[in-house]
């Protein structure tokens, strides 16, 4: 039996996996009513709540599944990238079992789960091309095995996640803005305001997104009344219109036809029928909702492959706020 920890930002993620690398459970706490007042994440009080939600809900794990402490054969928890303080409280507990109980410690990186999370429903043969879009990051990957990932390109600024929850706050909507949008824009018109495509037609795999947020700003102080569906439409359109159409152009270019797209940003239902309608020999992958944005299981599954090649981390090992990228050599465009 392995346990898997997911604490870096503002979920508490619990999971248990078989021997066999079968999923057994997964709990998930999020903190979106506690930050929503903010409109953002506050990283103070997400530690202390990673700290308060934790302990119960790895007991509650453990006891609803019948599993005592002994029954553990290894821990994986989340290093890094996302909050210091969060990841602290994860790590620091991971440790205190492995070294008690005398079990291996896994170290995950949460942007690698997050790019192998489709393995949960599906096997994707390698290499694939891997578009992470979630709130802290957008980037995207080639991914050649589970050890073996490449950066292709990533965002100049804002991240695909931050851009919709940036927009939701100029809207006066809530946090997270993802879902928000997502919803208000199946009642909108996505023609309606001609809105930029940032980096579209640009020869290479990075991507921009604070600019289509300042479009929006300029937008709502020169109107003197909008349709918040429509502009939601015709910004989500945009959004995704540059993160579909690089992507499939990077495909194509590299002759990579499986996509797997992944994080937060990869539950919006209309860049789930984007990429569908525009994909022609593409083969596009999306993990089930659950396991789009922050979890446990993703963490445990990525676990459980470095368990069985047993590449486990020193307890010397120390979190990290940054992500750790290799640079693919990338062809001439
Ligand atoms: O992967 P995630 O849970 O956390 C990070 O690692 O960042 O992603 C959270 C992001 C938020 O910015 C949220 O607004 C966005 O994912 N998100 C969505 C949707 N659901 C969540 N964005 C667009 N459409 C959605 N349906
Ligand atoms: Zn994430």
């Amino acid at each position: 039996m392995l346990l898997a920890i997911e604490t870096s930002c503002d979920e508490t993620g619990v999971a248990l996996f078989s021997e066999e690398g079968t999923l057994i459970k997964d709990y998930v706490y999020s903190q979106v009513a506690l930050h929503s007042p903010f409109g953002g994440i506050v990283p103070e009080l997400a530690s202390r709540k990673q700290l308060e939600i934790l302990y119960p809900l790895v007991k509650r794990a453990l006891e609803e599944n019948n599993i005592k402490l002994s029954d553990l054969k290894a821990i994986a928890v989340t290093f890094g990238p996302g909050l210091i303080g969060s990841l602290l409280v994860g790590v620091t507990f991971a440790k205190a079992l492995s070294l008690s109980l005398r079990i291996p410690l896994i170290a995950i990186d949460h942007l690698a789960a997050h790019l192998f999370s489709i393995f949960l429903e599906s096997e994707v043969p390698f290499p694939y091309l891997g578009l992470l879009i979630s709130g802290g990051h957008t980037a995207l990957f080639m991914v050649k095995d589970f050890d073996e990932y490449e950066l292709l390109g990533h965002t100049r600024d804002d991240a695909a996640g931050e851009a919709f929850d940036k927009v939701a706050k100029l809207l006066g909507l809530p946090y997270p803005g993802g879902p928000i949008i997502d919803q208000l824009a199946q009642k909108g018109n996505a023609s309606r305001y001609n809105l930029p495509r940032p980096m579209l037609e640009e020869n290479n795999f990075d991507f921009s997104f604070s600019g289509l947020k300042t479009a929006i700003y300029l937008l709502l102080k020169r109107e003197q009344e909008i349709s918040k569906e429509d502009l939601c439409a015709s910004f989500q359109l945009a959004l995704c219109e540059v993160l579909v159409e690089k992507t499939l152009r990077a495909s194509r270019l590299l002759k990579v036809p499986n996509i797997v797209v992944a994080g937060g940003v990869s539950a919006n239902s209309f860049l789930r029928r984007l990429f569908m309608e525009r994909a022609e020999r593409e083969n596009i992958f999306f993990p089930p909702l659950p396991y789009c944005t922050d979890n446990a299981a993703m963490v445990g599954f990525l676990g459980w492959v470095k368990w069985k090649k047993g590449d486990f981390a020193s307890l010397e090992a120390e979190p990290y706020t940054r992500a750790l990228f290799k640079k693919a050599t990338l062809p001439l465009l």
